[in-house]
């Protein structure tokens, strides 16, 4: 049984009290903190950069999840290293030279990943098929917590799933927006390694609780 991975994405969290809410994702036992970093270029909005990072890191052992969402990924990369990041995904329809950017995240020494936006076709992905370590679908348009999924997008995670499974490469399949107890198991089914999950956790009354929830969901299968 593959092991599913549970990565919290702090946007919708509580930001005055950051390291409360890192503290209740451990107890929950998720596996990485996911961290969107947006330019409001790529993206139409602005969240944080690699000196919060920095700051978290100080604070928890948890894997980063680093999903950028912004242009010109390939100026951040060593200070997102130097911040902590482990795992450091860029966008497939922001890079003119991705083989370069992929092979720059390895050198570094973090893993490379490629996220896709639900309107780029599955077959841009393969090209990097045999360069990165994870692939993000997005099931929403990036930019904001608390967006609807898109259940078209459960054909492009089986039509990824299959992609990975062809190469032969240990290659994880990351699922990131609106994601909640009514959409996870159609992604699972679908052949998901990691959720990132947002306002069904940080938006809940109680998010350890809401977290642990998840973490129960996927140990059980
Ligand atoms: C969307 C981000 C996601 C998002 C997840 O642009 O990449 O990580 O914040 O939040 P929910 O789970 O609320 O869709
Ligand atoms: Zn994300």
């Amino acid at each position: 049984m593959k092991k599913i991975r549970i990565a919290p994405s702090i946007l919708n969290a509580d930001f005055a009290h950051l390291e409360k809410e890192i503290r209740r994702m451990e107890n929950a036992g998720v596996d990485w903190i996911h961290l969107d970093i947006m330019d409001g270029h790529f993206v139409p909005n602005l969240t944080f950069g690699a000196p919060v990072v920095e700051k978290l890191r100080s604070i928890t052992g948890l894997p980063f999840d680093a999903h950028l969402m912004i242009e010109n990924p390939e100026r951040y990369l060593k200070d997102f290293r130097e911040a902590g990041v482990n795992w450091l995904t860029v966008h497939v329809e922001v890079g003119y030279h991705l083989h370069r950017t992929i092979d720059a995240i390895r050198k570094l020494g973090m893993h490379p990943g490629v996220a896709i936006n639900p309107g780029t076709p599955a077959a841009w992905l393969d090209p990097l098929l045999p360069f990165v370590d994870l692939i993000l679908v997005m099931t929403v348009n990036p930019g904001f917590g608390g967006q609807k999924f898109i259940p078209e997008m459960l054909d492009k995670i089986r039509d990824v799933a299959g992609k990975i499974r062809d190469s032969g490469r240990e290659i994880l399949l990351e699922v990131d927006g609106g994601l909640d107890q009514h959409t996870v198991p159609a992604v699972l089914e679908s052949g998901a390694d990691v959720l990132v999950i947002g306002s069904a956790i940080f938006e809940q009354p109680d998010p350890e609780q809401a977290a642990a929830g998840f973490v129960e969901l996927v140990s059980s299968r």
